[in-house]
Protein backbone atom coordinates (compact mmCIF):
# COMPACT_ATOMS: atom_id res chain seq x y z
CA UNK A 1 0.00 0.00 0.00
CA UNK A 2 1.39 3.81 -0.69
CA UNK A 3 0.04 7.18 0.62
CA UNK A 4 -3.02 8.18 -1.71
CA UNK A 5 -4.21 4.54 -2.50
CA UNK A 6 -7.99 4.72 -2.62
CA UNK A 7 -9.45 1.56 -0.84
CA UNK A 8 -12.62 0.47 -0.07
CA UNK A 9 -12.82 -0.38 3.93
CA UNK A 10 -15.52 -1.91 5.95
CA UNK A 11 -15.36 0.01 9.75
CA UNK A 12 -15.29 -2.14 12.41
CA UNK A 13 -14.09 -0.63 15.37
CA UNK A 14 -13.60 3.15 17.16
CA UNK A 15 -10.37 4.26 18.93
CA UNK A 16 -10.88 6.23 22.14
CA UNK A 17 -10.51 8.99 20.08
CA UNK A 18 -13.43 8.59 17.82
CA UNK A 19 -11.55 7.80 14.49
CA UNK A 20 -12.73 4.73 13.01
CA UNK A 21 -10.87 1.81 12.16
CA UNK A 22 -11.39 -0.70 9.10
CA UNK A 23 -8.27 -2.84 7.11
CA UNK A 24 -7.70 -2.34 4.01
CA UNK A 25 -6.70 -6.21 2.74
CA UNK A 26 -5.07 -7.13 6.42
CA UNK A 27 -3.74 -3.11 7.06
CA UNK A 28 -5.39 -1.04 9.74
CA UNK A 29 -6.40 2.45 8.78
CA UNK A 30 -8.04 5.04 10.94
CA UNK A 31 -10.36 7.36 9.32
CA UNK A 32 -11.99 9.93 10.97
CA UNK A 33 -15.48 10.84 10.58
CA UNK A 34 -16.60 7.09 10.06
CA UNK A 35 -17.85 4.58 12.71
CA UNK A 36 -17.84 1.06 13.09
CA UNK A 37 -21.13 -0.54 10.25
CA UNK A 38 -19.90 2.40 7.75
CA UNK A 39 -18.00 1.31 4.63
CA UNK A 40 -16.14 4.02 2.74
CA UNK A 41 -14.28 4.88 -0.28
CA UNK A 42 -10.90 6.34 1.13
CA UNK A 43 -8.15 7.85 0.45
CA UNK A 44 -4.26 6.83 2.32
CA UNK A 45 -2.70 9.89 3.79
CA UNK A 46 -0.10 8.43 5.92
CA UNK A 47 1.33 5.49 6.42
CA UNK A 48 3.53 3.78 9.25
CA UNK A 49 4.90 0.18 9.62
CA UNK A 50 2.10 -1.65 10.96
CA UNK A 51 -0.92 0.89 10.13
CA UNK A 52 -1.62 3.83 8.50
CA UNK A 53 -4.66 6.85 8.34
CA UNK A 54 -7.05 7.31 5.63
CA UNK A 55 -9.07 10.08 4.54
CA UNK A 56 -13.09 8.92 3.80
CA UNK A 57 -14.20 10.22 0.73
CA UNK A 58 -17.32 8.42 0.14
CA UNK A 59 -19.52 6.49 2.55
CA UNK A 60 -20.37 3.52 0.60
CA UNK A 61 -22.44 1.98 3.19
CA UNK A 62 -23.63 3.99 6.35
CA UNK A 63 -24.07 2.63 9.62
CA UNK A 64 -26.86 2.31 11.43
CA UNK A 65 -25.82 4.11 14.03
CA UNK A 66 -25.16 7.08 11.45
CA UNK A 67 -27.49 9.96 11.42
CA UNK A 68 -27.30 13.16 9.66
CA UNK A 69 -25.23 16.09 10.95
CA UNK A 70 -26.60 19.28 12.38
CA UNK A 71 -23.79 21.32 12.28
CA UNK A 72 -22.51 22.01 9.16
CA UNK A 73 -19.52 23.08 10.92
CA UNK A 74 -19.10 20.12 12.77
CA UNK A 75 -15.85 18.10 10.65
CA UNK A 76 -13.80 21.56 10.62
CA UNK A 77 -14.58 22.63 14.10
CA UNK A 78 -13.71 19.29 15.66
CA UNK A 79 -15.72 19.78 18.56
CA UNK A 80 -18.58 17.41 18.11
CA UNK A 81 -16.36 14.38 17.12
CA UNK A 82 -19.12 11.93 17.07
CA UNK A 83 -22.04 14.16 16.15
CA UNK A 84 -22.91 12.07 13.62
CA UNK A 85 -23.75 9.08 15.44
CA UNK A 86 -27.26 8.27 16.72
CA UNK A 87 -26.68 9.15 20.86
CA UNK A 88 -27.85 5.60 22.05
CA UNK A 89 -25.05 4.36 20.05
CA UNK A 90 -22.49 7.15 21.65
CA UNK A 91 -23.77 6.30 25.29
CA UNK A 92 -22.14 2.67 24.17
CA UNK A 93 -19.33 4.07 22.80
CA UNK A 94 -18.65 6.13 26.03
CA UNK A 95 -19.12 3.02 28.06
CA UNK A 96 -16.92 0.75 26.28
CA UNK A 97 -14.28 3.47 26.17
CA UNK A 98 -14.32 3.35 30.31
CA UNK A 99 -14.20 -0.42 30.35
CA UNK A 100 -11.51 -0.96 27.30
CA UNK A 101 -9.67 1.88 29.59
CA UNK A 102 -9.75 -0.02 32.61
CA UNK A 103 -8.70 -3.50 31.20
CA UNK A 104 -6.27 -2.03 29.07
CA UNK A 105 -4.60 0.77 30.82
CA UNK A 106 -5.45 -0.45 34.36
CA UNK A 107 -4.90 -3.95 34.35
CA UNK A 108 -8.19 -4.59 36.01
CA UNK A 109 -11.21 -7.11 36.34
CA UNK A 110 -14.07 -4.55 35.06
CA UNK A 111 -17.00 -6.09 33.16
CA UNK A 112 -20.19 -4.47 31.44
CA UNK A 113 -22.95 -4.18 33.87
CA UNK A 114 -25.30 -6.71 32.22
CA UNK A 115 -22.49 -9.34 32.05
CA UNK A 116 -21.29 -9.30 35.78
CA UNK A 117 -23.50 -11.70 37.16
CA UNK A 118 -22.47 -14.10 34.17
CA UNK A 119 -20.75 -17.65 34.79
CA UNK A 120 -17.91 -16.19 33.31
CA UNK A 121 -17.09 -13.38 35.09
CA UNK A 122 -18.19 -14.54 38.53
CA UNK A 123 -17.89 -11.48 40.15
CA UNK A 124 -16.37 -13.03 43.56
CA UNK A 125 -13.84 -15.57 41.61
CA UNK A 126 -12.49 -12.50 39.79
CA UNK A 127 -12.67 -9.99 41.35
CA UNK A 128 -14.87 -7.81 38.39
CA UNK A 129 -16.57 -4.64 39.31
CA UNK A 130 -18.98 -3.62 36.94
CA UNK A 131 -19.35 -0.48 34.52
CA UNK A 132 -22.54 0.41 34.51
CA UNK A 133 -24.43 2.08 30.88
CA UNK A 134 -23.56 5.59 30.53
CA UNK A 135 -25.99 8.22 31.93
CA UNK A 136 -27.00 10.19 29.26
CA UNK A 137 -29.41 13.33 28.45
CA UNK A 138 -32.83 13.52 27.49
CA UNK A 139 -32.14 16.29 24.94
CA UNK A 140 -28.44 16.41 24.13
CA UNK A 141 -27.84 20.01 22.71
CA UNK A 142 -27.62 23.32 23.88
CA UNK A 143 -26.05 21.92 27.39
CA UNK A 144 -23.01 23.86 27.83
CA UNK A 145 -22.41 26.53 30.56
CA UNK A 146 -19.57 28.19 29.40
CA UNK A 147 -17.80 29.13 26.36
CA UNK A 148 -14.51 30.62 25.39
CA UNK A 149 -14.39 32.15 22.44
CA UNK A 150 -11.22 33.25 20.67
CA UNK A 151 -11.63 36.65 18.20
CA UNK A 152 -9.20 37.50 15.53
CA UNK A 153 -8.94 38.39 11.76
CA UNK A 154 -10.06 36.88 8.62
CA UNK A 155 -7.93 36.87 5.42
CA UNK A 156 -9.51 39.70 4.48
CA UNK A 157 -9.01 41.61 7.60
CA UNK A 158 -12.29 41.28 9.31
CA UNK A 159 -12.90 40.83 12.72
CA UNK A 160 -14.36 36.94 13.40
CA UNK A 161 -14.74 34.62 16.60
CA UNK A 162 -15.67 31.17 17.04
CA UNK A 163 -13.50 28.37 17.39
CA UNK A 164 -10.12 26.74 16.40
CA UNK A 165 -10.30 24.30 13.96
CA UNK A 166 -9.49 21.30 15.03
CA UNK A 167 -5.68 20.77 16.08
CA UNK A 168 -4.78 24.39 14.73
CA UNK A 169 -4.76 27.93 15.75
CA UNK A 170 -7.30 28.68 12.92
CA UNK A 171 -10.31 31.19 13.86
CA UNK A 172 -13.68 28.70 11.83
CA UNK A 173 -16.12 31.62 12.36
CA UNK A 174 -19.44 30.92 14.30
CA UNK A 175 -21.11 32.67 17.23
CA UNK A 176 -23.77 30.04 17.00
CA UNK A 177 -23.09 26.71 18.43
CA UNK A 178 -25.49 23.38 19.09
CA UNK A 179 -23.54 22.87 22.53
CA UNK A 180 -24.32 26.77 24.03
CA UNK A 181 -27.19 28.64 24.82
CA UNK A 182 -28.78 31.04 22.18
CA UNK A 183 -27.91 33.81 24.04
CA UNK A 184 -24.04 33.19 23.90
CA UNK A 185 -24.54 33.86 19.81
CA UNK A 186 -26.21 37.40 20.79
CA UNK A 187 -23.62 38.39 22.67
CA UNK A 188 -20.70 37.74 20.76
CA UNK A 189 -22.23 39.32 17.69
CA UNK A 190 -22.82 42.51 20.16
CA UNK A 191 -19.43 42.15 21.34
CA UNK A 192 -17.99 42.52 17.16
CA UNK A 193 -20.49 45.23 16.73
CA UNK A 194 -19.01 47.13 19.74
CA UNK A 195 -15.51 46.35 18.59
CA UNK A 196 -16.24 47.63 15.17
CA UNK A 197 -17.78 50.84 16.59
CA UNK A 198 -14.95 51.87 18.76
CA UNK A 199 -11.85 50.72 16.73
CA UNK A 200 -10.64 47.40 19.27
CA UNK A 201 -8.86 44.86 17.00
CA UNK A 202 -8.53 41.61 18.14
CA UNK A 203 -5.23 40.19 19.03
CA UNK A 204 -2.97 38.47 16.59
CA UNK A 205 -1.08 35.82 18.24
CA UNK A 206 1.73 36.00 15.45
CA UNK A 207 2.75 39.38 15.99
CA UNK A 208 1.07 40.15 19.56
CA UNK A 209 -0.21 42.54 18.66
CA UNK A 210 -4.56 43.96 19.46
CA UNK A 211 -6.27 44.06 22.60
CA UNK A 212 -9.36 41.27 22.84
CA UNK A 213 -7.76 37.59 22.85
CA UNK A 214 -10.71 35.61 23.72
CA UNK A 215 -14.28 36.55 25.57
CA UNK A 216 -15.25 34.02 28.29
CA UNK A 217 -19.09 33.24 28.62
CA UNK A 218 -20.80 31.48 31.52
CA UNK A 219 -25.02 31.39 32.26
CA UNK A 220 -26.41 29.88 35.75
CA UNK A 221 -29.12 27.98 33.91
CA UNK A 222 -31.08 27.58 37.40
CA UNK A 223 -30.67 31.46 37.45
CA UNK A 224 -30.34 32.72 34.00
CA UNK A 225 -27.77 34.38 35.27
CA UNK A 226 -24.71 35.62 32.50
CA UNK A 227 -21.09 36.36 32.74
CA UNK A 228 -19.00 37.98 30.20
CA UNK A 229 -15.23 38.41 30.75
CA UNK A 230 -12.70 40.00 27.96
CA UNK A 231 -9.72 38.30 28.16
CA UNK A 232 -7.47 41.35 26.84
CA UNK A 233 -3.62 41.83 25.79
CA UNK A 234 -3.42 45.46 27.81
CA UNK A 235 -3.78 46.96 31.13
CA UNK A 236 -7.73 48.54 30.36
CA UNK A 237 -10.44 48.54 27.50
CA UNK A 238 -11.19 51.87 25.73
CA UNK A 239 -15.43 51.97 25.95
CA UNK A 240 -15.84 49.29 28.32
CA UNK A 241 -18.23 51.00 29.98
CA UNK A 242 -20.43 51.40 26.62
CA UNK A 243 -20.21 47.55 26.22
CA UNK A 244 -21.87 47.02 29.36
CA UNK A 245 -24.63 49.42 28.47
CA UNK A 246 -25.35 47.47 25.39
CA UNK A 247 -25.38 44.08 27.35
CA UNK A 248 -27.41 45.44 29.91
CA UNK A 249 -29.89 46.56 27.18
CA UNK A 250 -30.17 43.61 24.67
CA UNK A 251 -29.07 40.50 26.87
CA UNK A 252 -31.52 39.27 29.13
CA UNK A 253 -30.09 37.88 32.37
CA UNK A 254 -26.73 40.03 32.13
CA UNK A 255 -25.13 40.12 35.46
CA UNK A 256 -21.39 40.84 34.97
CA UNK A 257 -18.77 42.02 32.86
CA UNK A 258 -15.19 41.39 34.05
CA UNK A 259 -11.73 41.95 32.49
CA UNK A 260 -8.88 39.42 32.69
CA UNK A 261 -5.63 40.39 31.40
CA UNK A 262 -3.16 38.24 29.84
CA UNK A 263 -0.27 39.58 28.58
CA UNK A 264 1.89 36.50 27.81
CA UNK A 265 1.90 35.41 24.55
CA UNK A 266 1.30 31.65 23.85
CA UNK A 267 -2.05 29.27 24.28
CA UNK A 268 -2.88 30.07 27.82
CA UNK A 269 -6.54 31.59 27.79
CA UNK A 270 -6.74 32.96 31.24
CA UNK A 271 -3.90 35.52 33.20
CA UNK A 272 -3.77 36.00 36.24
CA UNK A 273 -5.30 38.98 37.20
CA UNK A 274 -9.43 40.09 36.95
CA UNK A 275 -11.06 43.32 37.55
CA UNK A 276 -14.86 43.98 37.53
CA UNK A 277 -16.25 46.51 34.77
CA UNK A 278 -19.65 46.21 36.17
CA UNK A 279 -22.16 43.88 38.73
CA UNK A 280 -20.72 41.56 40.66
CA UNK A 281 -18.05 39.83 38.97
CA UNK A 282 -19.28 36.24 39.21
CA UNK A 283 -22.76 34.68 38.49
CA UNK A 284 -24.16 32.58 41.08
CA UNK A 285 -26.51 29.06 40.00
CA UNK A 286 -28.25 26.51 41.99
CA UNK A 287 -27.47 22.85 41.89
CA UNK A 288 -29.76 20.48 43.85
CA UNK A 289 -31.05 23.69 45.56
CA UNK A 290 -27.67 25.02 46.75
CA UNK A 291 -26.53 28.24 45.47
CA UNK A 292 -22.89 28.58 44.22
CA UNK A 293 -21.08 31.46 43.53
CA UNK A 294 -18.46 31.44 39.92
CA UNK A 295 -16.14 33.07 39.14
CA UNK A 296 -14.26 33.51 35.92
CA UNK A 297 -10.88 31.86 37.29
CA UNK A 298 -13.13 28.78 38.93
CA UNK A 299 -13.81 25.39 37.69
CA UNK A 300 -17.04 24.76 37.09
CA UNK A 301 -18.66 21.37 35.13
CA UNK A 302 -20.01 22.68 32.09
CA UNK A 303 -23.37 20.34 31.74
CA UNK A 304 -24.96 21.13 35.15
CA UNK A 305 -27.89 19.15 34.17
CA UNK A 306 -25.63 16.30 34.09
CA UNK A 307 -23.02 17.80 37.07
CA UNK A 308 -26.40 17.39 39.55
CA UNK A 309 -26.71 13.39 38.25
CA UNK A 310 -23.20 13.15 38.67
CA UNK A 311 -22.76 14.41 42.24
CA UNK A 312 -25.83 12.84 43.69
CA UNK A 313 -24.06 9.46 42.26
CA UNK A 314 -20.89 10.70 44.22
CA UNK A 315 -23.08 11.09 47.14
CA UNK A 316 -24.69 7.57 47.56
CA UNK A 317 -21.32 6.61 46.29
CA UNK A 318 -19.70 8.18 49.54
CA UNK A 319 -22.18 6.42 52.09
CA UNK A 320 -22.68 9.07 54.47
CA UNK A 321 -24.65 8.58 57.61
CA UNK A 322 -23.97 12.09 59.19
CA UNK A 323 -21.27 11.15 61.27
CA UNK A 324 -18.82 10.71 58.92
CA UNK A 325 -15.37 12.87 58.20
CA UNK A 326 -14.77 13.53 54.77
CA UNK A 327 -11.82 15.33 52.72
CA UNK A 328 -13.12 16.39 49.36
CA UNK A 329 -9.69 16.65 47.04
CA UNK A 330 -9.50 19.22 44.01
CA UNK A 331 -12.70 21.01 44.95
CA UNK A 332 -13.09 23.89 43.02
CA UNK A 333 -15.33 25.56 44.50
CA UNK A 334 -17.09 23.67 46.80
CA UNK A 335 -19.52 21.59 44.43
CA UNK A 336 -18.81 18.27 45.62
CA UNK A 337 -18.13 19.22 49.17
CA UNK A 338 -21.38 20.93 49.52
CA UNK A 339 -23.29 17.69 48.89
CA UNK A 340 -21.45 15.86 51.03
CA UNK A 341 -21.95 18.47 53.88
CA UNK A 342 -25.47 17.93 53.78
CA UNK A 343 -24.67 14.32 55.22
CA UNK A 344 -21.46 14.42 56.76
CA UNK A 345 -19.97 15.58 60.20
CA UNK A 346 -17.11 17.14 58.82
CA UNK A 347 -15.80 18.15 55.12
CA UNK A 348 -12.00 19.53 54.18
CA UNK A 349 -11.51 20.73 50.63
CA UNK A 350 -8.76 21.65 49.09
CA UNK A 351 -8.03 23.11 46.19
CA UNK A 352 -4.76 25.25 43.82
CA UNK A 353 -7.00 28.34 43.31
CA UNK A 354 -7.68 30.79 45.23
CA UNK A 355 -10.24 32.52 43.89
CA UNK A 356 -12.20 28.84 43.93
CA UNK A 357 -11.82 28.54 47.52
CA UNK A 358 -12.36 32.23 47.85
CA UNK A 359 -16.08 31.17 46.16
CA UNK A 360 -15.93 27.96 48.79
CA UNK A 361 -15.95 29.15 51.41
CA UNK A 362 -18.66 31.94 50.33
CA UNK A 363 -20.88 29.09 49.56
CA UNK A 364 -20.61 27.03 52.09
CA UNK A 365 -21.74 30.60 54.29
CA UNK A 366 -24.19 31.45 51.92
CA UNK A 367 -25.98 28.02 52.20
CA UNK A 368 -25.26 27.72 56.37
CA UNK A 369 -23.06 25.13 56.30
CA UNK A 370 -20.86 25.24 59.45
CA UNK A 371 -19.29 22.26 58.80
CA UNK A 372 -17.04 22.35 56.06
CA UNK A 373 -13.10 23.92 56.38
CA UNK A 374 -11.39 24.74 53.06
CA UNK A 375 -7.56 25.23 52.28
CA UNK A 376 -5.68 26.55 49.30
CA UNK A 377 -3.04 24.90 47.83
CA UNK A 378 -1.82 21.56 45.77
CA UNK A 379 -4.16 18.31 47.00
CA UNK A 380 -0.70 16.18 47.14
CA UNK A 381 1.06 18.81 49.40
CA UNK A 382 -1.93 19.90 51.83
CA UNK A 383 -3.45 16.65 52.39
CA UNK A 384 0.25 15.06 53.65
CA UNK A 385 0.92 18.33 55.81
CA UNK A 386 -2.35 17.88 57.48
CA UNK A 387 -2.08 14.57 57.35
CA UNK A 388 1.26 15.12 59.64
CA UNK A 389 -0.62 17.32 61.71
CA UNK A 390 -3.38 15.51 62.54
CA UNK A 391 -2.29 11.44 62.75
CA UNK A 392 -5.05 10.79 65.13
CA UNK A 393 -8.37 12.32 63.24
CA UNK A 394 -10.16 9.53 61.39
CA UNK A 395 -10.45 10.14 58.36
CA UNK A 396 -13.95 7.71 56.73
CA UNK A 397 -14.30 9.03 53.20
CA UNK A 398 -12.20 10.83 50.71
CA UNK A 399 -13.72 12.16 47.42
CA UNK A 400 -11.26 13.29 44.50
CA UNK A 401 -12.03 14.85 41.19
CA UNK A 402 -8.72 15.99 39.58
CA UNK A 403 -8.03 17.66 36.36
CA UNK A 404 -7.44 15.17 33.17
CA UNK A 405 -3.74 14.70 34.00
CA UNK A 406 -5.21 12.91 37.15
CA UNK A 407 -3.71 12.45 40.88
CA UNK A 408 -0.41 13.18 41.81
CA UNK A 409 0.96 9.48 42.93
CA UNK A 410 1.94 11.49 46.51
CA UNK A 411 -1.50 12.73 47.44
CA UNK A 412 -2.37 8.74 46.32
CA UNK A 413 -0.13 7.78 48.75
CA UNK A 414 -1.21 10.27 51.64
CA UNK A 415 -4.93 8.61 51.08
CA UNK A 416 -3.44 5.31 51.12
CA UNK A 417 -2.08 6.02 54.63
CA UNK A 418 -4.92 7.90 56.40
CA UNK A 419 -7.48 4.52 55.48
CA UNK A 420 -10.61 5.93 54.46
CA UNK A 421 -13.17 2.85 54.27
CA UNK A 422 -14.48 4.44 51.22
CA UNK A 423 -12.99 6.26 48.52
CA UNK A 424 -15.14 8.10 45.51
CA UNK A 425 -13.03 8.96 42.25
CA UNK A 426 -14.82 11.61 39.90
CA UNK A 427 -12.88 11.45 36.70
CA UNK A 428 -12.93 13.33 33.30
CA UNK A 429 -10.29 11.06 31.92
CA UNK A 430 -10.47 6.96 31.85
CA UNK A 431 -7.24 6.99 30.92
CA UNK A 432 -5.27 8.68 34.00
CA UNK A 433 -8.24 7.12 36.58
CA UNK A 434 -7.29 3.83 35.41
CA UNK A 435 -3.87 4.24 36.02
CA UNK A 436 -4.43 6.01 39.66
CA UNK A 437 -7.12 2.95 40.21
CA UNK A 438 -4.65 0.65 39.57
CA UNK A 439 -2.58 1.82 42.04
CA UNK A 440 -5.16 2.16 44.86
CA UNK A 441 -5.73 -1.85 44.27
CA UNK A 442 -2.62 -2.77 44.28
CA UNK A 443 -0.61 -0.66 46.60
CA UNK A 444 -3.01 0.56 48.64
CA UNK A 445 -5.48 -2.36 49.50
CA UNK A 446 -8.57 -1.12 47.90
CA UNK A 447 -11.19 -2.56 45.20
CA UNK A 448 -12.82 -1.26 42.85
CA UNK A 449 -16.60 -1.76 43.61
CA UNK A 450 -18.93 0.02 41.04
CA UNK A 451 -18.20 2.36 37.80
CA UNK A 452 -20.43 4.82 36.60
CA UNK A 453 -20.22 6.81 33.34
CA UNK A 454 -22.24 9.83 32.76
CA UNK A 455 -22.39 11.84 29.46
CA UNK A 456 -21.45 15.36 30.55
CA UNK A 457 -20.10 16.10 26.97
CA UNK A 458 -22.80 15.01 24.92
CA UNK A 459 -21.29 14.63 21.27
CA UNK A 460 -17.98 14.51 22.16
CA UNK A 461 -15.73 11.41 22.88
CA UNK A 462 -15.22 12.40 26.09
CA UNK A 463 -16.93 10.69 29.17
CA UNK A 464 -17.32 11.16 33.34
CA UNK A 465 -16.69 8.64 35.31
CA UNK A 466 -17.94 8.25 39.26
CA UNK A 467 -15.64 5.73 41.06
CA UNK A 468 -16.55 3.90 44.53
CA UNK A 469 -13.74 1.99 46.26
CA UNK A 470 -13.50 0.10 49.49
CA UNK A 471 -10.88 -0.70 51.64
CA UNK A 472 -10.48 -4.71 51.75
CA UNK A 473 -7.00 -4.78 53.60
CA UNK A 474 -6.54 -4.60 56.64
CA UNK A 475 -2.67 -3.34 55.94
C1 LIG B 1 -12.15 18.62 37.46
S1 LIG B 1 -12.02 20.05 38.46
C2 LIG B 1 -13.08 19.62 39.80
C3 LIG B 1 -13.58 20.74 40.65
C4 LIG B 1 -14.78 20.43 41.53
N1 LIG B 1 -14.67 19.18 42.21
C5 LIG B 1 -16.06 20.49 40.72
O1 LIG B 1 -16.65 19.45 40.42
O2 LIG B 1 -16.49 21.59 40.40
C6 LIG B 1 -10.41 19.89 39.07
C7 LIG B 1 -9.99 21.00 40.02
O3 LIG B 1 -8.68 20.70 40.50
C8 LIG B 1 -7.96 21.91 40.65
N2 LIG B 1 -6.54 21.51 40.71
C9 LIG B 1 -5.69 21.24 39.69
N3 LIG B 1 -4.52 20.79 40.18
C10 LIG B 1 -4.63 20.76 41.53
C11 LIG B 1 -3.76 20.36 42.59
N4 LIG B 1 -2.54 19.91 42.36
N5 LIG B 1 -4.22 20.45 43.85
C12 LIG B 1 -5.47 20.91 44.11
N6 LIG B 1 -6.33 21.30 43.15
C13 LIG B 1 -5.93 21.23 41.87
C14 LIG B 1 -8.42 22.74 39.46
O4 LIG B 1 -8.19 24.10 39.69
C15 LIG B 1 -9.90 22.38 39.40
O5 LIG B 1 -10.68 23.26 40.18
Amino acid sequence: MKKNDIVTVEITDLTTEGEGIGRAGAFPLFIKDTMPGDTVRAVVTKLKKNYGYGKALEILTPSGDRIPMCCPLARRCGGCQIQEMDYRAQLRFKTEKVLNNLKRIGGLPAVLSEDAGSPETDREALDAFPVLPCIGMEKPWHYRNKAQVPFGRNRDGEIVCGFYAGRSHDIIESEDCFLTPPEFGEILRLVKAWMLSYGIWPYDEQDGSGLLRHVLLRKGFHTGEILVCLIINGDSLPHSEELADALDREIAGFKALSLNINKIRGNTILGPETRQIRGPGAITDTLSGISFRISPQSFYQVNPVQTEILYKKALEFAGLTGSETVWDLYCGIGTISLFLAQKAKKVYGVEIVPQAIEDARENAERNGFTNTEFFVGKAEEVLHVWYEEHPEEQIDVVTVDPPRKGCDEKCLETIGRMRPQRIVYVSCDSATLARDLRILTEQYGYRVEKVQPVDQFCQTVEVESCVLLERVSSL
